[in-house]
């Protein structure tokens, strides 16, 4: 096959930072995806609904003259969150919140500290009709971090499903076996993102040979049979998983550190990523599923009514960006050859 052609393709789970990040990174993800759902872990956060619609407007001025490209903005979720944050929320057009457990991951000093707490929240979520967007990672000490996912579904992941069963939640970023089994036997009121990294790589590619910063993320990568059942389940054209890149950039030396930050800037080779996964499964025929119809659908908005193509063309990712501020980042897969190509 030497090209495809699919309906516009969104991203439902990324992090564009803010002020001059935004002139790198909006136009990345501009290039080829209709929308975005755009994470709110700024700092400080994006707590409320003047806060989201102040943000997006500054992505909508670094979105590239002419592109069909729209933000879909999401809050943070704090203790202080209340009923009529939400209720503002949604009248505002922002289809989502989210849950990052405290600690779990970067910026996340200001999340929330016990969850239930916020069962009154999710009640209004639930009722209004706005999506639960979640970073599943328990932060107890004593809990090893290859295990962190798996125990936020038993210790609360489960409970919310049962306790709110209208409430659509996207379980976001998924790396485990667990978490696709749990996604596929719930209701269809949960859902789950996937990264191409989570994909693509496992720990190994992380640690073997010498630590490799710009493959860590979080959750951190895992072993290869949770890689493979999420293969599996993508390979399965199942549409409770779809396209979350979380790209989430951050500059070189933030990286390349003692203590180095965790999150892959993949926007530029995103779908070019995906396409090289599915073909290496076999299964491009189930690419278009997951990345352009699958998220419209759970999100209860219309898939977009254009189309983009891949061709098969090998190109080489690049090493290095430069930032329009100054500073480097270093793309995920970077140096390394891809198969497909944005026409
Ligand atoms: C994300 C970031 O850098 O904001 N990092 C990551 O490793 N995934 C945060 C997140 O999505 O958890
Ligand atoms: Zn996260
Ligand atoms: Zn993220």
């Amino acid at each position: 096959m030497n090209q495809i052609t699919l309906t516009r393709p969104d991203d439902w789970h990324l992090h564009f930072r803010d002020d001059q990040f935004l002139l790198e990174t909006v136009p990345a993800t501009a290039r080829c995806f209709g929308r975005a759902i755009v994470m709110p872990n700024l700092v400080p956060p994006v707590v409320n609904a003047e806060q989201a619609l102040a943000y997006r407007q500054r992505i909508q001025q670094a979105t590239p003259k002419g592109s069909p490209f729209t933000p879909l903005m999401t809050l943070y979720l704090t203790n202080q969150t209340s009923a009529e944050d939400i209720i503002e929320a949604k009248q505002a057009g922002i289809p989502a919140a989210k849950l990052y457990p405290a600690g779990a991951t970067t910026n996340s000093d200001a999340a929330v500290k016990g969850i239930e707490a916020l069962y009154p929240v999710f009640e209004t979520m639930s009722e209004q009709g706005m999506l639960l967007l979640i970073h599943g990672e328990v932060t107890d000490a004593h809990i090893d971090i290859f295990d962190r996912e798996k125990a936020f579904i038993d210790t609360h992941l489960r409970q919310i499903h049962q306790r709110f069963p209208e409430l659509k939640i996207v379980f976001e970023h998924i790396t485990t076996a667990d978490a696709a089994d749990f996604v596929l036997d719930a209701s269809d009121t949960m859902a789950a993102t996937i990264t191409p990294q989570h994909l693509m790589y496992n720990r190994n590619d992380l640690l073997v040979g010498g630590i490799r910063p710009h493959n860590y993320c979080l959750p951190v990568l895992k072993r290869n049979t949770h890689q493979q059942r999420l293969r599996d389940v993508v390979a399965s054209g199942s549409n409770k998983f779809f396209l979350g890149t979380d790209s989430a950039p951050h500059a070189k030396h933030t990286k390349e550190n003692a203590c180095g930050c965790a999150g892959c800037y993949s926007a530029w080779s995103a779908i070019e990523l995906y396409a090289q996964i599915f073909d290496d499964l076999g299964a491009l025929d189930k690419l278009e599923g997951f990345a352009a119809h699958y998220g419209a659908d759970y999100y209860g908005v219309a898939r977009n009514k254009d189309t983009i193509t891949l061709r098969n063309e090998p190109w080489t990712v690049p090493e290095m960006i430069d930032l329009p501020q100054g500073g480097q980042i270093v793309p995920f897969y970077a140096g390394q050859e891809l198969q497909w190509k944005l026409a």
